[in-house]
């Protein structure tokens, strides 16, 4: 039996702007990840030991098929065993890291060796058939497990010069991304000018994040996510629920917080310090029933 694994990952800048050519940030959440085991079976069977959602349920066959084709292996007799700690429909990136942990497990039950470039490119094909339009973001994340700036299709892995905190939590709201990324298309479409302005001042904060990153300025960060999170409410990917969570968070000290991913639902992320680590924790924990601390390191 062989046993792949994938993180799960947060967004902490550009989403939306990022389907559109704009560049995007995000890092993996190795706290929260899916394990898959692949085994020899007489017929194609899988278990799991959460609830597939829809769009994975609909999916997992097609999913297996892509990369049976894309591995040019013609067999599929396999029994797939799925374990997993990432909420799912969340903005965590469950769909991402099932196909790329997927893809690991079944390429080495066949003696595959992959490069982590194929398995992104087998991935991102895979997230299309999740999401339709996906900037290629998550995929490439979840497969690098690194900290990555995403542009146009293109990817770099992002310097930090100090460790970052983060507080994750969630609204309990489950939301499609495919839903979600085709409203913002069909607003986007009918108010083009807009739109293309409020992406271009979202890609504008991506590249000052970039750069606060790689100097180490941390308290800049927070600011930029404050004011990504008032972008994305003004292309209407926020809720009630999304705001709550981002204002109890601040309230408790954090110095920034934002909803991470397509958002309708599912997370926010707050970056803390040391002071305000515990009680932004304590403060999420009271209205959000799933909270996850993760250190991302330079
Ligand atoms: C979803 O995690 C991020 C979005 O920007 C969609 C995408 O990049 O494919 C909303």
């Amino acid at each position: 039996m062989e046993t792949a694994k994938a993180p799960g990952k947060i967004i902490l800048f550009g989403e939306h702007a990022v389907v559109y050519g704009y560049p995007g940030i995000a890092v993996p959440v190795k706290n929260a990840e899916i394990e898959v085991s692949v085994s020899h079976s007489d017929y194609f069977s899988y278990e799991t030991d959460r609830e597939l959602y829809k769009e994975e349920k609909e999916c997992l066959n097609e999913l297996v098929d892509l990369i049976f084709f894309q591995l040019e292996v013609d067999k599929k007799e396999l029994h797939i065993k799925i374990k997993s700690t990432i909420p799912i429909a969340s903005g965590m990136g469950s769909s991402a890291a099932l196909a790329v942990a997927l893809i690991k497990g079944i390429a080495e039950h066949f003696d595959i060796l992959l490069t982590e470039k194929k398995i992104n490119e087998i991935a991102f094909e895979s997230e299309k058939l999740f999401h339709g339009t996906p900037s290629g973001i998550d995929n490439t994340v979840v497969t690098y497990g690194k900290p990555v700036y995403f542009y146009d299709g293109e990817m770099q892995l992002l310097k930090l010069k100090k460790p970052i905190y983060l507080v994750i939590a969630n609204t309990g709201i489950k939301s499609s991304t495919k839903e979600v990324v085709s409203g913002v298309r069909q607003r986007y479409e009918r108010y083009k000018e807009e739109y293309s302005a409020l992406f271009d001042k979202i890609g504008e904060i991506t590249e000052k994040a970039k750069t606060a990153f790689e100097n180490g300025e941390i308290e800049q960060l927070g600011e930029l996510m404050d004011k990504n999170h008032a972008l994305l409410q003004q292309i209407d990917v926020s809720c009630k629920e999304l705001d709550e969570l981002v204002e109890t968070a601040k309230l408790a000290g954090a110095l920034g917080a934002k909803l991470a991913g397509a958002g309708k639902g599912g997370n926010i992320v707050a970056l803390v310090d040391e002071s305000s680590k515990d009680k932004v924790i304590e403060a999420l924990k009271k209205i959000s029933k799933n909270v996850i601390y993760t250190e991302i390191k330079p």
